[in-house]
Parts: structure tokens; C-alpha cells; sequence
């Protein structure tokens, strides 16, 4: 598909950039995933976790090292894969794995009965069709595990980012649009922004992510809503030791980030 080829080369600019600023969080001894997962995502310990979108690892690696007896990553560029190795390597962690694959594609290439499925923070507008990512999730998950996933709102996904800071909500990009966006700037949250790198990202509703999941075979245990973001998307104060940003003049006006639980549905009657 040449949305995902363009995305593939675009995210592939980024690979060296994300692998030095996440060593050197690891460095700090800064590096956590944000404080409503940790909450949510509960005790991980002996756990085996596929992480879908891993980028180059940093989080997977974060898994491993609170207890996760087996966490393999997954992402679509192949200098994510190299990274997230490497990164591995010098951060000591054994346990981590990492596949290079399409999410679109990964249920012809994998097999796996984890006990966890996880994702987060900036996945769900990169892939085409989520009753193929969904159907993806239900093949990997045992029958006793779960999926979990934090990410932004498609709501909040549809306002003008450049001027949420000024206090003007104002929509860009269609809610119920269903062609995807194009590009031609990629990164910032952990690298420089690159200009010149075609890319292509699609808005799916609130609708669209639990209905997938509901079709795929899952029973939806918790969606929740926040005012909070992952990273600041531009005046945005931080809020210490969350990992989490906040708008303080529009905290309660609309959400910013969700997160869902969903398990293997089992007919109980
Ligand atoms: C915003 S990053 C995810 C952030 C991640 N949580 C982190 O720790 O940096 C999005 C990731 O999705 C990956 N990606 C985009 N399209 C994909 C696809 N079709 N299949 C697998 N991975 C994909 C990108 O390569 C990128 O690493």
C-alpha cells in the first residue's frame, strides 16, 4: 500500500534520533511510562506482552524491566527493529524481542498466546483498517489475557493543533473524515521535526475503535477519558513525574487522551 511505503520511509527518518533520546532518558534514570498506565495497566510481573507500534523500544524495554517474563515489539521500519535491539542491548534487558512487521500484516507472519497485548501513545491514526488490526489482536491474545491501549482522543485528534495553546478549538481535520491526511513533517516528541517526509495518518472515531474490537471478538472492560496528553503538543504545562501535559485553562473542556481494556469474549450463559 503506498500510504504505509511513505509512512515506512517517513518514521525511518526518526529511527536514530528516538534510539539517542530514549538511551539517554534511560541515562537519567528518567525513563517511565506515563502514570495512568502504570496505574491501569497493573502488575506485569511474570506476564508474557506483545507491544504493537513499539517504535524503537523504549517502552517494551520498560515492560521487561517491570517484571514482564517476555515482551516481544513490533514495528513496521526495519531501523526501529535495529534500535530497539541495540537499545536493549546496552540497557542489559534480555527479555525484550522485536519484529519487524505491518500491524496490517502481522497475523500472517505471527503466532503468539500473550497474556497482554498493549499499545500507546500515538498508534491508532497510522494504520489503515482497524477490523484487521482488531481481528490481529484477538489472534495473539490468549484465552485469558487482555488488550490495552492509551492514546490520543480521536476527538482531540481533530482539532487544530497550532492553536489548542491560544485556547482556540477549532476543527482541521474531519471527525468522520475517511480519506487520511497527508504530510509532509513527521516527529517532534522525541526528535527534531523532519520536514519533507510524506506521510499519511487516519482518523478513526470512538465508534470505529470499539466496534472493531466488539466485531473482532472482544468484550470492552473500561474506556476511559482524559484531559491529559503524553507529550506537549505546544504550551502545554507538565505535570511532574506523570509523564503526562496539561492545558490548565481548558482542563475540563474537552478530552485529550483515552484508554480501553478489552478481553476474549466468553459466553457465559
Ligand atoms: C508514535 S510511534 C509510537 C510511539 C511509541 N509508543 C514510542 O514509544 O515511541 C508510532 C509507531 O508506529 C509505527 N507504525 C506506523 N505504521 C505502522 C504499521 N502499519 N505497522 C507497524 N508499525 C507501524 C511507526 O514506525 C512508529 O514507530
Amino acid at each position: 500500500m503506498k500510504e504505509i511505503d511513505c509512512n515506512k520511509e517517513a518514521w525511518g527518518l526518526l529511527s536514530q534520533d528516538h534510539y539517542a533520546t530514549f538511551l539517554n532518558r534511560y541515562q537519567k534514570g528518567a525513563y517511565q511510562l506515563n502514570s495512568i498506565i502504570q496505574k491501569e495497566l497493573g502488575n506485569v510481573t511474570g506476564k508474557r506482552i506483545i507491544h504493537l507500534q513499539c517504535n524503537t523500544g523504549a517502552d517494551t524495554i520498560q515492560l521487561a524491566k517491570m517484571g514482564a517474563s517476555e515482551v516481544v515489539g513490533v514495528d513496521l521500519v526495519p531501523d526501529n527493529v535495529v534500535y530497539a535491539k541495540k537499545l536493549a542491548k546496552e540497557l542489559g534487558v534480555n527479555q525484550a524481542q522485536f519484529i519487524e512487521s505491518d500491524i496490517m500484516k502481522l497475523s500472517e507472519l505471527h503466532m503468539g498466546q500473550y497474556d497482554i497485548v498493549f499499545t500507546s501513545e500515538g498508534v491508532l491514526g497510522w494504520l489503515p483498517d482497524l477490523d484487521v488490526w482488531a481481528n490481529t489482536i484477538s489472534h495473539l491474545l490468549s484465552e485469558d489475557g487482555f488488550f490495552y491501549i492509551f492514546d490520543s482522543h480521536p476527538f482531540f485528534l481533530s482539532f487544530d493543533e497550532s492553536k489548542l495553546g491560544k485556547n482556540v478549538t477549532e476543527i482541521k481535520y474531519p471527525y468522520f473524515g475517511k480519506e487520511p491526511d497527508e504530510s509532509e513533517e513527521i516527529g517532534g516528541y522525541a526528535s527534531e521535526v523532519k520536514e519533507g517526509a510524506k506521510n499519511y495518518f487516519w482518523m478513526h472515531t470512538v465508534s470505529d475503535i470499539i466496534n472493531a474490537l466488539t466485531r473482532a471478538g472482544l468484550h470492552v472492560e473500561f474506556f476511559n477519558e482524559y484531559p491529559e496528553n503524553y507529550y506537549n503538543i505546544g504550551d502545554m504545562d507538565e505535570i511532574k513525574g506523570t509523564g503526562l501535559y496539561e492545558y490548565v485553562q481548558n482542563k475540563d473542556k474537552y478530552p485529550i487522551s483515552f484508554s480501553l481494556k478489552a478481553s476474549i469474549y466468553h459466553n457465559r450463559k
